[in-house]
């Protein structure tokens, strides 16, 4: 895509202040017990985040995308502790939100602040500015006689006025209601953010205040978010790292220039080829993905995304990919490990090595037929030389 906005340098700090490891939550569908009791019917599970192991670092942004429906708001409000996990962990500076050695609810509550898709519906219509914002303040224990100085301080910041503190969200734009959902974040002081569509319900106009006074807010404040959009231009711009979910799991991620400039996985590849463009090469190029999201309260075996590659081989549909690091240790990429399934003994060190070696172009003797085979398979259909690097990671078997 076109390289238009300036990115932010990734900060330096390597600690994760969000990190979850291998986090699942699911909802059980209850059926009635007339159609339990009629034709058998059994409840159903969604498995809205089934698997996700995920780190972001002090001060950076991690952009979270992906179709509707794959899980990007659970898996955010589950990293928020809105949600109990189904399964594994969420840890914040380290400490776990649930179980034994757990954070204060209290604590996590003005850390970790979360800004919701329609500004509208998640301020509450029969409050004033001041008394939604008093409540943020209250729990960080703000003085009721010093709220109001606060209240006009966080109103100002957002680019609101010290007048607006007594209206109802119905006497402000959208825009407006968006900038006092960011003052309500704001008030409890927290480190991390996680931002849900915050610009969807918007004009673009107003978007670009939006992103430039979150972007502004990152610096002052210091603040980590997670930016979940479905709007990969967006995430471009926002993003230090972008994080790429399908069906409940995450499929690739990686810094965000190199994401965008070598997507290997070709869910990535046909999401970034759908951005719109004026230019016709890169509308030409574009990837159709076949069929719909299936569902993910049965979701395909083996690599979820088998029905819809357009790479897919018999033993996609058997056995899922793990995700390796890729080029350096913020990528990462899908590879199967199971070198014995295609009768490979000459597959040499982890699996990260050899796909290096492929992604690098380094084939060397060391190659193994299927690596081989699958360059041969690129020179006979000419497909390019990403689409062979998937290829070589998702076919190769690595032990
Ligand atoms: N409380 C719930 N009960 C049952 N199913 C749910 C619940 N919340 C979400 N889901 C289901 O979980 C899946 C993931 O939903 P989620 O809202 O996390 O997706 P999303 O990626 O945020 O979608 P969108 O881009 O449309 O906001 C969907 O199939 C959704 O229907
Ligand atoms: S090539 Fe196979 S493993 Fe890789 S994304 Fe496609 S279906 Fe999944
Ligand atoms: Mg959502």
């Amino acid at each position: 895509m076109p390289r238009t906005t300036i990115h932010q340098e990734a900060p330096a700090h390597n600690r994760p202040l969000v990190a979850t490891e291998n986090l699942k939550k699911h909802f059980t569908i209850e059926e009635s017990l007339l159609a339990r009791y009629l034709a058998g019917a059994k409840n159903r599970v969604v498995r809205a985040v089934d698997g996700v192991s995920i780190q972001i670092l002090p001060g950076e942004t991690l952009g979270l995308v992906g179709e509707s429906g794959c899980g990007k708001s659970t898996l955010g409000r589950t990293i928020v502790g809105l949600y109990e996990p189904t399964e594994g962990d969420v840890r914040f500076q380290g400490k776990p939100l649930w179980g034994q050695g757990s954070m204060p609810k209290s604590a996590l509550r003005r850390q970790a602040q979360i800004i919701f898709q329609n500004p509208y519906s998640s301020l509450n219509p029969r409050h004033t500015v001041r008394q939604i914002i008093g409540v943020a303040l209250a729990a960080r224990g703000v003085r009721p006689e010093d709220r109001e100085v606060e209240t006009v301080g966080l109103l100002r910041r957002v680019g609101l006025g010290s007048d607006h503190i007594d209206r109802y969200p119905h006497q402000f734009s959208g825009g407006q209601r968006q900038r006092i959902g960011v003052a309500r974040a704001l008030a409890t002081n927290p480190e991390f953010v996680v931002a849900d569509e915050p610009l969807s319900s918007l004009d673009v106009s107003v978007q670009a205040q939006i992103i430039n006074l979150l972007q502004e807010l990152q610096e002052e404040y210091g603040l980590t978010y997670l930016f979940i959009t479905h709007d990969l231009r967006v995430a471009y711009h926002m993003s230090h790292r972008v994080a790429v979910m399908y069906l409940g799991q995450v499929v690739e991620s990686a810094d965000t220039d190199m994401l965008y400039e070598n997507p290997l996985h070709p869910y990535t590849q046909a999401l970034l080829s759908a951005i719109p463009s004026v230019d016709a090469s890169h509308r030409a190029n574009r990837i159709l993905l076949e069929g719909t999201v299936p569902t993910p309260i049965d979701p395909p075996a083996g690599c979820r995304f088998h029905p819809r590659c357009r790479h897919r081989m018999p033993i996609c549909e058997q056995e899922a990919p793990n995700l390796v690091p890729v080029q350096t240790r913020m990528q990462t990429g899908a590879a199967h490990r199971s070198a014995k399934r295609m009768g490979d003994e000459s597959a040499n060190g982890s699996a990260t090595e050899v796909v290096n070696e492929v992604v690098n172009g380094r084939i060397n003797n060391g190659a193994n037929d299927m690596m081989k085979n699958v360059v041969r398979r690129k020179e006979r259909t000419n497909i390019n030389r990403m689409d062979a690097q998937h290829l070589v990671r998702c076919h190769l078997h690595i032990r």
